[in-house]
């Protein structure tokens, strides 16, 4: 945990357990935590998969890039200072989810491997699943739904991922999808089969 600036504070226990809401949630508490490029298919995959976890009868929350920088992360840019702040923020905002035993969708880049892993050490082993999404720079770039590959090898883009800002991949991923192949609905229903076999749902 980052040491906070703040002293004379105390840290208060909840007087409901974590076990309590899960039971009456019905699921446990998860962080599903996507990452890959830009265009690889986070938020669409993410989108699928929470609604199937929802139509379930499972109590989920997304935490989506783009939304999130417009609010919570209004003040962050691209840098890789920034990119670390924005996923420090992120991570701290899912453990909550996680407490409240709730299954919370995470997608973005995260494209530094440290960063991810720090969100991981925020919660106790198996509250976070990693989800890399295979997919080449090409095929994101061929996709490019909001045009930014275009106009980052133009020049109008600093620090664009996968062109001008590196991507780490994850050397351990509890999924791996292959999202440039597969369609949207098999890497959702990967994901609902995974919670399944492992008992978080
Ligand atoms: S992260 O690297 O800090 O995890 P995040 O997922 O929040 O990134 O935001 C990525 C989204 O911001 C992209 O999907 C894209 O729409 C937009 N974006 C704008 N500038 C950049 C950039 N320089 N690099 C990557 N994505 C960018």
């Amino acid at each position: 945990m980052n040491e906070p600036v703040s002293t004379n504070i105390t840290w208060h226990h909840g007087a409901i357990t974590r076990a309590e809401r899960e039971a009456r949630n019905g699921n446990r508490g998860a962080i599903l935590w996507y990452t890959g490029l830009s265009g690889c298919g986070k938020s669409t995959i993410a989108l699928e998969a929470e609604r199937r976890l929802f139509d379930l009868g499972r109590h989920t929350y997304l935490l989506d890039g783009d939304n999130i920088r417009f609010g919570l992360n209004s003040n962050l840019g691209f840098t890789p200072q920034d990119r670390t702040e924005n996923i420090r923020r992120i991570g701290e905002v899912a453990r909550l989810f996680v407490d409240a035993g709730i299954i919370v969708s995470a997608a973005f880049i995260s494209p530094y491997r440290a960063d991810r892993d720090r969100v991981r050490a925020l919660v106790a082993p198996g509250d976070m699943i990693e989800i890399f999404l295979r997919c080449d720079i090409g095929v994101c770039e061929q996709r490019d739904p909001k045009g930014l590959y275009k106009k980052a090898r133009a020049g109008g883009i600093a620090d664009f991922t996968g062109v001008s800002a590196p991507y780490e991949e994850p050397l351990r991923p509890e999924i791996v999808l292959d999202s440039g192949a597969l369609p949207v609905d098999a890497c959702a229903a990967a994901v609902v089969g995974y919670l399944q076999e492992h008992g978080y749902i």
